[in-house]
């Protein structure tokens, strides 16, 4: 795999995609969406944990490419918007936990990337944010959608009609950020959750997202059948067995994602 604006590594079950444009602040450009995409098909199949983050000191990710998107016309735009959408919608139902490390600016389209994943780690230096009323424009990657989802309409408006920038700890108040830790101390700390996830069993935590993004659409009784009828799946995995067995005994669980 080689990649212009993307590093990719892999360890111990996780993988880490950097989108690496820091000269523009890893902002997202046809050229990117269209390597993250090939990059997310390539997921190697032992990943048990996805983490993106940005290259640099400085962003995350701060927006759609700018300098591209002023050269573009209704339709460009409109299929520019559909491939984000398309590229955060794959990352959304990959089959496996997405944590993204936020360690600097998330505006527009950078905050758009975050809320495509599970959940969010941030730097104390972190900028979030939904500025894209200020370039004339509404949010192209799902900023009307998954942030209101993630953080209620109240706050995702406020973030949406002032286009302000709010600081990591505003975010996490707000929910959008899980927790904020020291610059130095943010892959630790990914790293740290991605390997708790690592160690259960691998087939409840893939059922437990799709659980997540099926029933997340879906009214509450049918939400609590799939829950129901997916907890009873479980119980025909070895890992079922195996997770039970080693408790029982007080034993370390060897699992087979079988
Ligand atoms: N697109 C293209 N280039 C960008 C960029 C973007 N979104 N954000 C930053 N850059 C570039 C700058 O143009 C600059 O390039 P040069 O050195 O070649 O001039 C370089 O990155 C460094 O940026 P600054 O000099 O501006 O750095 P700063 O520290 O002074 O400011 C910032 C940082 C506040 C993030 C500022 O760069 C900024 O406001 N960026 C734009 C943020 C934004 O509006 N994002 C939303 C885009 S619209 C969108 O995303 C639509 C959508 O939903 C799909």
């Amino acid at each position: 795999m080689s990649f212009e604006n993307l590093l990719i590594e892999s360890q111990d079950g996780v993988t880490r995609i950097t989108v690496n444009r820091p000269k523009a602040l890893n902002a997202l450009n046809r050229a990117t969406l269209l390597e993250l995409d090939r990059a997310l098909a390539e997921v190697p199949i032992e990943a048990r944990v996805l983490v993106i983050t940005g290259g640099g000191e400085k962003s995350f990710v701060a927006g759609a490419d700018i300098t591209e998107m002023a050269e573009m016309n209704a339709t460009q735009a409109s299929a520019f918007s559909a491939m984000g959408h398309r590229v955060l919608s794959r990352i959304e139902a990959l089959p496996i936990p997405v944590i993204a490390e936020v360690n600097g600016y998330a505006l527009g389209g950078g905050c758009e990337l975050m809320l495509a994943c599970d959940f969010a780690i941030a730097s104390d230096n972190a900028r979030l944010g939904q500025p894209e009323v200020g370039l004339g424009v509404t949010p192209g990657f799902g900023g009307t959608t998954r942030l209101v989802r993630r953080i209620g309409e109240a706050r995702a408006r406020q973030l949406l009609f002032t286009g302000e920038q709010i600081s990591a700890q505003e975010a996490q108040s707000m929910g959008l950020v899980n927790q904020v830790v020291p610059p130095a101390a943010l892959r630790d700390r990914v790293n740290e959750l991605a390997q708790k996830i690592v160690k259960n069993a691998p087939l409840a935590v893939a059922y437990a997202k799709r659980l997540a993004l099926a029933t997340k659409e879906t009214d509450l009784s049918t939400a609590n059948l799939l829950e129901q009828q997916v907890f009873g799946l479980c119980f025909a995995t070895q890992d079922q067995k195996e997770g039970m067995r080693a408790f029982v005994t007080r034993e370390k669980a060897t699992w087979k994602g079988e």
